[in-house]
């Protein structure tokens, strides 16, 4: 389910920690990015190598906006939307996205480029309002900043039909 170089990581990572346990978001994230999302088979996985139950890793995932259970666009665009973002113009940010791309809250454009998410602080407060993409962060954003960046992401693909 996972490969071999990964459960070499995964072995590694886990004795960097004093309790097993403390090494399962870093292991879902390796996870993630190898099967794209994070599957039953990864928590299972996981779960496993630290020791605990499946549902106290899914519970895990379940606070962490960077974990996504179903597959997700190959740039996924968090808008935070939190009380300093919010403050600072991020409602309409959000909603200046969702024009742009032409999807709503955790949804994905037809060609799978990008996804679309409102997640809560990423703190990044003092750059509001502030987005993640992937595992980028970009600060201080305005609607053009945000139509600057989503075009040169377009740009590396070249067939995307957005
Ligand atoms: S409130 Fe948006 S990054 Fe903290």
């Amino acid at each position: 389910m996972i490969s071999q170089t990964l459960s070499r990581k995964f072995d590694q990572i886990i004795t960097r920690y004093p309790l097993k346990r403390s090494a399962m978001v870093p292991l879902l994230l390796y996870a993630q990015d190898e099967v794209g999302h994070v599957s039953d088979e990864v928590i299972a996985e996981v779960a496993r190598r630290v020791d605990v139950r499946p549902i106290e890793v899914t519970e895990v995932i379940s606070y962490y906006s960077m974990l996504h259970r179903q597959p997700v666009g190959k740039y996924n665009i968090q808008v935070c939307t939190n009380i300093s973002c919010m403050l600072r113009g991020a409602d309409e940010l959000f909603d200046h996205c969702c024009q742009k791309l032409g999807i709503g809250h955790k949804q994905t454009t037809p060609d799978g480029l990008f996804s679309l998410e409102e997640v809560e602080c990423l703190g990044a407060c003092c750059g509001a309002p502030a987005m993640q993409v992937n595992y980028d962060y970009y600060e201080n954003l305005t609607p053009e900043k945000v139509d600057a960046l989503i075009d040169e992401l377009k740009k590396k693909e070249p067939r995307s039909k957005i």
